[in-house]
This record gives structure tokens, sequence and C-alpha cells, in this order.
């Protein structure tokens, strides 16, 4: 696996910006007008399978990638985790995979599904060759894949998983789409495994039972649902009780994270024995908190999140963490890459590609930091 340097990934945020810089919105209306022309008069090909959607792109495709066009939306840029992911996607397309600077354009979706779906349909007017998507929300997928599949553009969804029922349509139908990511039960049930490792199994004041809050990522990811399950269920399957003293939503947002652990150690104050985030931005956001309340991480609290940010990683080498789990942003974004090559090439994908998270905590937390930098 290749790790990025940083001084590559900021030269890489200046091109982007550049890219993007030329790619203003100001003819939104009229692409989009063109859009919808353009899809009006495709719906006749409607019917035609992803084989031969991507057929037909291997066909136009020389074997060379470098005259082909990628086109690639974040659901937002404000998010720390998606800004490793679209650094790296960016340098391997460009560095490792031969595709131009100017042909790789990265658009910001703001967390606005309508403006993205514009940016999308923006990319299909525009002919690009391939999309790499990762949606503001997942169950805009049918459309966007209908929208793509009509163009004979294939598509890579990241990060944000469609529903199993989709991901069957794109293998039944033979539609060029699949998704790239993780599982977010391994991501979870590492969460919970972390807590079993500590001295006293999370029951820090041995009440026989696990008291913890759950901060949330964005409820509609799957990312989200399944790290909250997940986390708790290693508990119980290990016999440990739990009592969960609250459970809300902080979108990944480290800012609404202290919010809600602040009120939490209000509220409940001792009684807390664990905070779960879904991500480490959260996780920072709550230990904020908890060093505002006067509490000590592994002495009579536990933190643990998903990410391994670089800042989160410290943090559980120094003893502010108890644990994270990598979510491999360089693994990802390099199969989303190689497999956007395989679309253009014509090769068959499978539906489904699932990259493995690993377990973070103090001791391999200084391996994974000098992997990271
Ligand atoms: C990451 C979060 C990120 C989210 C965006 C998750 O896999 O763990 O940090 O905010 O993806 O969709």
């Amino acid at each position: 696996m290749r790790l990025a340097k940083k001084a590559t990934a900021i030269a890489l945020a200046s091109v982007m910006a550049m890219t993007l810089a030329g790619c203003s919105s100001s003819n939104t209306a009229a692409t989009t007008a063109a859009a919808t022309t353009a899809a009006a008069e495709t719906t006749a090909a409607a019917t035609e399978s992803a084989k031969e959607a991507a057929t037909t792109a291997a066909e136009a495709t020389t074997g060379d990638v470098s005259d082909k066009k990628v086109g690639i939306s974040i659901y937002k840029f404000d998010d720390n985790f998606m800004t490793l992911y679209r650094t790296e996607l960016v340098r391997y397309l460009t560095e490792d995979l031969g595709f131009k600077s100017e042909n790789v354009v990265v658009q910001d979706g703001k967390g606005d599904q309508a403006e993205q779906t514009n940016q999308i349909q923006n990319f299909i007017t525009q002919k690009y060759d391939v999309l790499i998507l990762n949606l503001v929300q997942a169950s805009s997928a049918p459309e966007i894949t209908d929208m793509c599949k009509e163009a004979g553009i294939p598509v890579v969804y990241i990060n944000r998983e469609p529903d199993a029922a989709e991901e069957e349509r794109w293998s039944s139908e033979g539609i060029a789409a699949t998704y790239v990511g993780c599982d977010a039960r391994q991501s979870g049930t590492y969460q919970g495994e972390e807590i079993l490792e500590t001295s006293n199994k999370g029951d820090i004041n041995g009440d026989g039972k696990v008291s913890y809050i759950m901060i949330q990522g964005d409820p509609e990811n799957v990312d989200a649902q399944y790290r909250t399950e997940f986390s708790v269920k290693a508990l119980t399957d290990a016999g440990v009780e739990v009592e969960q003293l609250l459970m809300q939503r902080g979108d990944w947002d480290q800012a609404k994270a202290q919010q809600i652990a602040q009120d939490a150690l209000n509220q409940y104050g001792d009684k807390i024995e664990v905070i779960f985030c879904n991500n480490d931005a959260m996780a920072l956001g709550a230990l904020q908190s908890i060093e505002a309340a006067g509490r000590k991480v592994n002495e009579d609290i536990y933190l643990v999140g998903v990410d391994a940010l670089t800042e989160a990683v410290q943090n559980v080498i120094d003893g502010k963490q108890t644990g994270t789990v990598f979510n491999d942003h360089f693994a990802q974004a390099q199969a989303a890459g190689d497999i956007a090559v395989k679309f253009l090439k014509g090769e068959s994908v499978d539906p489904v590609n699932m990259v493995d998270y690993s377990k973070v905590t103090q001791e391999n937390a200084q391996e994974v930091l000098d992997k990271l930098k």
C-alpha cells in the first residue's frame, strides 16, 4: 500500500483548488437544462445494459487513461475524513494511474443532495467518462444510477453505501455501478472490543454494568447505524451488561459532539463510564468536554472513535483517547481509482468492494501514526 506524502498532498490540494476554480457554477442552470435534454434523448437507450455501457467505454479507451475525464463529487468538503480521502484519491488518479490533473474534477456537494445531483448532471452533460461519487444521501443512489446508466457512464460510489436492493439491481440488470467502502459492522465491533480489552472491561465503577453515551454520525448513514449497533453488541455478546444513558446524533461533527458530551457530562456526571463516538472528529469534540469537566480518559472514563485521524491517534498514544479504528482512506481511494480504470477498460467489476478496518490501541498507535504521516 502506498501512502501519500504530506508535501504531495498539499500540492494536490492546490491543484484541486485550481481545478475547482475553473469549474464555476455560474452556468449551472444552462447545463442543467442541457442535461435534461440529453437525458430525454438518451431515454430510448435506457435499457442498454451496463456491460454494453462498460464495453462502449472500453472501446473508447486506447489503454491510456490520460485523456479520460473523472468526475468526483464529495458529500461535503468540510469533513475531516473525506478531506483525507479525496486528497489521496486525486493523488492516486493523477500520480499513479496517469490521469491528467485537468481531467480530474472534484466538486463539493455541500451537504445538499439537490446541489450534488446538479453537479452530477453537469458531469453527464460534459461527457465525463467515469464518475466517483460520495453521495449526500445514499438513498439517492437509484435515481443517480439511472441517470448515469442512461448516459452510459459507469459510476463508483464511495463511503456512503447504497442499500442492498440497489446493489443487487446493479448485478441483476447489468448496470455499470459499484460500491467501494468498509463494512461498518467491523469498526463497531472493534470499538466494543477496545472497551472489553481495558482492565475492567469498561465497568470503571464496578457496579456490574457499563454505562455509556453514544454520539452518532448522521443516522441516515449505514456507517453510523452499524457502528452504533455493533460497538454495544460486542459488549453484550461477551456477556457484559450495558446501560445506555444517552444516544444523540452529532452528524460526524466535532463541535456538535463537544456540546452533546458537555451536556451529558453535566447531566450524568460520574455515571458515564464510556463515550462511544461514531468517528474521531466527534471523539475530539467529546475529549474537549471530558477535559473541561476535569475527567481523565483511561482513568475515570473511556473514549473511542473511528477513522484514525492523526490527532486522534496521537491522543491514543498520549492516553487521551482509549482507542480508534483505522478507516483506511488510502486503500479505499486506491480501490476506487483502480475500479474506475477497470470500468474504462470494460473489465467486469464486483458490485461491492470492501476494505478492512483495523484496531488502533496504545500498543500499535505509534506504528499507525508513522504510516499516516
Ligand atoms: C467516517 C466519518 C465521515 C463519514 C462521511 C465515515 O466513514 O468515519 O468520519 O464523516 O464517513 O460519510
